[in-house]
């Protein structure tokens, strides 16, 4: 399937996996991008500019496909060593940035110089139109569905994305709530170039987590995220479970009293102890409410070969009924 996301980052099919922390490591990345799609190694996730180098590195060996990195931008106080993250990007030969988090205008630049295409997640058209005026390439057009960081404003995608449709220049993906073809048809009808999905490539044969955590998410169904840390207005969607009901009751209490150290113990520091030792209790966890529709854990080319079938059987068969 050729679409205007297929030709800019020269991939087969228009499927992204989204940068997931402690997940996206080259293994991930390497598993999507063999099967046709784009992988991205999570930039974050290693601790210093000298590992990202290392692990892009290690993804090239496993594939010759493009892959991409992505670089959250982190509200707040801590700030990791960008220009060092952007010199591995730039010197391991990664033609593909996911951005994140915060405006990423100060990095643009120096990303374009280096023939560095850009897709920016957004929560929003406002921030869609953002990064469209900064010069990204496309943006990732994340719904109030979606695992992680949902914004504030609540917006689902069978609304953002023909509301980005109206407004956007640039092409873009629907992130947030996409498992199958039935979806891929759906944003492709609603002016997405393709789509993004975190949640789901956590429970494929090639993901680097540990099974509990796979197990967990052909477990849940749609009625198991919450969303957490609103208060603070850095709301994210996790799966619940204990700590996240912790979590929930101490919001409840403090109201908007709370700060992020009443909560560190349920969140700072979860992820290795989830997706690396399958420790479900461990703290809070992003997760889409796409849950409900994972029921299997294909390898990342049974997944995507499914989604691509089912997609081209639904326009050829389904909607040219519709059509006649
Ligand atoms: C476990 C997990 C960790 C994530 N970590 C990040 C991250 O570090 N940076 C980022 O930009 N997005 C992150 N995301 C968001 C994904 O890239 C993607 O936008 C989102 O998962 C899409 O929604 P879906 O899970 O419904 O497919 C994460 C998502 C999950 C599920």
């Amino acid at each position: 399937m050729k679409t205007r996301i297929t030709e800019l980052f020269g991939i087969e099919h228009p499927i992204i996996q989204g940068g997931m922390h402690y997940v996206g490591f080259a293994e991930m990345a390497a598993a999507v991008s063999n099967a046709g799609g784009l992988g991205i190694i999570t930039g974050l996730t290693q601790p210093t500019a000298e590992k990202l180098a290392a692990e892009i590195a290690r993804c090239r060996t496993m594939t010759d496909k493009p892959f991409g990195v992505n670089l959250t931008f982190l509200p707040g106080l801590a700030s990791p060593d960008y220009p060092g993250y952007i010199k591995a990007i730039i010197d391991g030969g990664v033609k593909i940035v996911e951005t994140a988090g915060n405006n990423p205008v100060k990095w643009l630049p120096i990303l374009k110089e280096n023939g560095i295409k850009v897709i920016h997640k957004c929560t929003s058209v406002r921030h869609s139109l953002k990064a469209e005026s900064i010069g990204c390439d496309a943006v990732s057009v994340d719904g109030f569905e979606c695992g992680g960081h949902p914004g504030e404003d609540d917006v689902p995608n069978f609304i953002l994305l023909p509301r980005a449709a109206e407004e956007l220049t640039i092409p873009f993906v629907a992130s947030g709530g996409v498992a199958n073809g039935k979806q891929l048809v759906a944003a492709l009808a609603m002016g997405a170039e393709g789509v993004n999905m975190g949640t789901r490539f956590i429970a494929t044969v090639e993901a680097p987590v540990h099974i509990n955590v796979k197990n967990a998410i052909v477990a849940a169904s749609e009625l198991d995220t919450r969303l957490v840390m609103r208060p603070l207005r850095n709301t994210e969607r996790v799966l619940n479970n204990a700590a996240v009901e912790r979590l929930l009751a101490k919001e409840k209490e403090l109201g908007d009293a709370i700060t992020i150290q009443d909560i560190l113990p349920e969140v700072a520091g979860v992820y290795p102890k989830i997706m690396t030792d399958g420790t479900m209790e461990a703290g809070a966890w992003s997760c889409g409410m796409v849950v409900g529709l994972i029921h299997d854990i294909p390898t990342c080319k049974q997944l995507i070969d499914g989604i691509m079938a089912d997609a081209h059987a639904i326009i050829s068969d389904r909607l040219a009924r519709f059509a006649a």
